[in-house]
């Protein structure tokens, strides 16, 4: 078995029950900077959102975060690589008109964290395919 796929059928269980746990992640998700005002939340925060013919993820409920963290690592077919969900969030921060942060800074964990707490039930099903 391929080491990504290990966890697949179990689910995310990343509670984070201290308040101070998620706290950075979610500031980060809520906060807009960036030269065009940008935030995640933006783009994230809403059902129903897509630009041009991308549907957008609603990262702020169980559903939309827990299909953006139970598929990776993914295949990404527009980059003809398999990339892993910390590299998917550093790419967040790229769509943000953010400065991009190294692979796992804390902000990438603190993130990880606050969206795994939402993803938290739903079922690892790597890896998976995306655009
Ligand atoms: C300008 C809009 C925009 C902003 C701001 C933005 N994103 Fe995204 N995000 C996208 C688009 C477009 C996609 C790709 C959707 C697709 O491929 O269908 C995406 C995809 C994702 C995915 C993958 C979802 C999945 O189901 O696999 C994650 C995770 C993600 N973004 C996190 C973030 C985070 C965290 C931030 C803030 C740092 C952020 N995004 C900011 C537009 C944005």
């Amino acid at each position: 078995m391929i080491q990504s796929a290990k966890s697949n059928g179990k689910p995310i269980n990343v509670p984070a029950t201290h308040p101070e746990e998620a706290k950075m992640g979610e500031y980060i998700f809520y906060r807009r900077s960036g030269p065009q005002d940008f935030s995640c939340s933006i783009c994230h925060g809403q059902d129903g959102k897509r630009i041009r013919l991308q549907d957008l993820g609603n990262l702020t409920t169980q559903e939309g975060a827990g299909t953006a963290m139970k598929t990776w690592p993914s295949c990404r077919v527009s980059q003809g690589a398999v990339w892993t969900m910390p590299r998917r969030l550093i790419d967040g921060m790229r769509q943000a008109r953010w400065p991009e942060p190294n692979y796992q800074a804390d902000s990438i964990i603190a993130l990880e964290t606050c969206l795994q707490k939402t993803a938290t039930g739903t079922v690892m099903e790597t890896p998976g395919i995306k655009r």
